[in-house]
């Protein structure tokens, strides 16, 4: 298989030194990518601003905004057999970006925000045969509001991540998920490392692509 995967927060720039940004470091996207590689997969790696290496044998693009992370995925979809969404992609972007250093003096105290392009929504036309499979980090009701998004982004398979636990979600080398498709009952799996639950996906992946 051929496949794209995200990873890493994206920065929305209010100026060149100021932006707004989250907590993901790109480890459960990179791990994805490298179980994906060890497997014999060709892979394209869209990174966030993250500071870790490309997995061998891994082609990555660097991205800094969802504007530019979703240049790049429409760029690169149409040569893949699945797209893996696991980035931390902003919402929202300051309305107004300067090109220079803002002075105190000349900021307001409240930021206007406009809306990013919902990245999965956006290539939903492009789908075709291709596998979707997106992300939901949740700190309420994991699994409901991963459903939810399953079917509101048409994805074949979403990963419920509950993000509260401190040794599951951003920024740690483990995660504890959930693996929910249309078409199956949901699979929990156990505290795991972040590659061994990239290899549970890759599985899931092999299981399901269409010839
Ligand atoms: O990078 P780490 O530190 O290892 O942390 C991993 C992680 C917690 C970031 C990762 O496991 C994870 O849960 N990633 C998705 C986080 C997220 O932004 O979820 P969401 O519920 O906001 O978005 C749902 C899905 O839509 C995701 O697949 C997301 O990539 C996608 N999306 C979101 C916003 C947007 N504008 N366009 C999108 O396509």
């Amino acid at each position: 298989m051929q496949i794209l995967v995200t990873a890493g927060p994206t920065r929305e720039h209010l100026d060149p030194v100021r932006f707004l940004s989250n907590r993901s470091t790109g480890k459960m996207g990179f791990a994805i990518a490298q179980a994906a590689a060890e497997r014999g997969h060709a892979v394209t790696l869209i990174a966030g601003p993250v500071t870790l290496p490309t997995p061998p044998g891994v082609t990555r693009v660097d991205v800094v905004s969802a504007l530019d992370m979703l240049d790049a995925v429409q760029r690169h979809l149409p040569q893949h057999d699945a797209l893996v969404m696991c980035a931390a992609v902003a919402d929202w972007r300051p309305a107004r970006a300067s090109a220079n250093k803002l002075k105190k003096s000349d900021m307001q105290p409240v930021l206007m925000l406009e809306p990013n392009p919902d990245i999965l929504k956006t290539v939903r036309p492009l789908k075709g045969a291709r596998l979707f499979v997106g992300f939901a980090a949740e700190t309420g009701d994991p699994l409901a509001e991963a459903q939810r998004k399953l079917a509101d982004k048409g994805l074949d398979l979403i990963i419920a991540n509950d993000v509260t636990q401190p040794d599951a979600g951003f920024a740690v080398d483990t995660n504890r998920v959930t693996l929910i498709s249309a078409t199956e009952p949901p699979a929990g799996l156990p505290l795991m490392s972040k590659l061994d639950v990239g290899r549970a996906i890759l599985s899931w992946l092999e299981r399901h692509v269409r010839a």
